[in-house]
């Protein structure tokens, strides 16, 4: 089955469009305060403020590398390059700005939208990426690694200067700020899209408050997003991530993980498969009996603190690690975050036990001295697969952002006849991006026989 093609809108008039450019370019001064490239103003380059456009050359190899990986949404790219599906919609993204996203960016734009991406953290951009994306590639591009607050706020609202028609957020910032200081742009957004766990879970919080002011689809719900991407990309990039940073050895540790929704699971799966003995901490009923058949430990947070070795949180929730859990845990633990926000370890409180003896032993690596006892936290507990590897690999971005793609060109055709809430991703998206990831790996499937097919439509067949 092939995805129906929406029809496409007319491209948005002119006059809005010089609305949005003049509004752009104010974006990139304010952001050119912070050091935006002069090129910028020159009008040779899309606005940006990224760390250095030398980094491009790189960041293009890096770019193509993972474009290797990325068959679906190189099709995609080369259909929406005829297509031009998203003529003339303006989309702002706020996504991790690594090389996988650098692709969904190329895809968005051959399909004709006008793209402006900021980052969705503070410690995934990877500056050569953002700098090809300027460069080479002519997208707007607001990212830094290590921005802090202010800049990653002055970063997102240079994207939404831009008076988007479609946001395609991971974790909601973009549709948050939108909602709580820019609200004279509601009207102007069609529809939008959320990449994660956590952002979906904030879009259904704001759909039951009556609160959202647009359709947005939850990418994260289609099963060739989550089963793959939460599941083997957070396992594989999570153990990656505390590697790189620590280089452990994993055979024979005690690892927790904190919560076993799909990344939970990942994260266990992998772990186990390295040699660690994993215990999984949970508050849901089934998910911990899950955990335990899976070939877990399931403890209690508590008991968990004083046996773990390292400890990884992946729930979503604020400060699964508190104080009274590091009054407990043993001399040399490391600490990592994968949940999307960096809430789930309570720094202050741990900032709080050690005073002065904090020191950073490592790259990525702080160590707070407790009690005698030396406990560390890996990149200030931000995303650890982001923070310190490169994030999932390409082939599961793939089917996310081909999910990504197909979703907003779905949007663009059909946000007349959707109501303000949080949808699925058809299930015909979801079908068809198996399909294609399966045809590029080469693998053929059966299909029933008529009598198969005849048999499992009928309902005369007995014992
Ligand atoms: N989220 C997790 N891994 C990612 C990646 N490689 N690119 C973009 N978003 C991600």
């Amino acid at each position: 089955m092939t995805v129906p093609m929406p029809p496409t809108k007319p491209a948005a008039n002119s006059a809005a469009n010089s609305a949005a450019n003049s509004a752009a370019s104010s974006g990139a001064n304010s952001a050119a305060s912070s050091g935006a490239n002069s090129a910028a103003s020159s009008g040779d380059l899309p606005n940006h403020d990224v760390v250095d456009l030398g980094l491009a050359a790189e960041g293009v190899r890096r770019i193509e590398w993972a474009e290797r990986e990325m068959p679906v949404l190189r099709l995609i790219r080369e259909r929406f390059e005829r297509e031009k599906p998203l003529a003339g919609l303006r989309i702002a993204a706020c996504l991790h700005v690594t090389t996988e996203t650098a692709n969904l960016m190329r895809t968005l734009k051959a399909g004709g939208a006008e793209v402006v991406l900021c980052a969705s953290n503070p410690l995934s951009t990877q500056d050569e990426t953002a700098a090809a994306l300027v460069a080479e590639y002519g997208i707007s591009t607001f990212a830094r690694h290590g921005a802090d607050r202010d800049m990653y706020y002055r970063h997102l609202n240079a994207a939404a200067d831009t008076r988007p028609q479609m946001t395609m957020d991971d974790g909601c910032d973009l549709v948050t700020l939108i909602h709580q200081e820019r609200r004279d742009q509601l009207a102007e957004i069609v529809a939008g899209t959320e990449e994660t766990t956590t952002g979906v879970i904030r879009l259904k919080a704001m759909a039951a408050d009556d609160a959202l002011g647009y359709p947005v689809v939850a990418v994260n719900e289609a099963l060739t997003k989550h089963l793959f991407d939460n599941r083997y990309g957070t396992g594989q990039s999570t153990v990656d991530g505390v590697i790189r940073a620590t280089n452990l050895l994993i055979a024979g540790r005690h690892v927790v993980v904190a919560g076993y929704g799909w990344c939970g699971k990942g994260i266990s799966l992998r772990f186990r498969g390295m040699g660690a003995q994993v215990a999984v901490v949970e508050v849901d009923q089934v998910r911990a009996l899950e955990a335990l058949m899976d070939g877990n430990l399931v403890m209690t947070i508590g008991d968990a603190a004083a046996w773990g070795d390292i400890f990884v949180t992946a729930t979503g929730d604020i400060h699964v690690l508190r104080a009274e859990h590091f009054k407990v845990m043993r001399d040399g633990v490391i600490m990592a975050n994968s949940g999307h926000f960096d809430v789930e370890i309570d720094l202050p409180a741990l900032r709080q036990l050690a005073g002065d003896k904090v020191r950073e032993v490592r790259e990525n690596v702080v160590e707070y001295t407790v009690e005698g006892r030396r406990l560390h936290v890996l990149a200030e507990g931000r995303l650890v697969n982001l923070s310190c590897a490169a994030g999932h690999p390409a082939s599961v971005m793939d089917m996310s952002f081909a999910n990504q793609a197909l979703a907003a060109e779905y949007l663009q055709g059909k946000h007349h006849d959707l109501a303000k809430g949080v949808y699925d991703v058809p299930a015909e998206i979801d079908v068809e991006v198996a399909r294609l990831k399966l045809a590029a790996l080469n693998i053929v499937l059966d299909p029933l026989t008529p009598e198969q097919f005849e048999y499992l439509r009928s309902w005369q067949h007995g014992t």
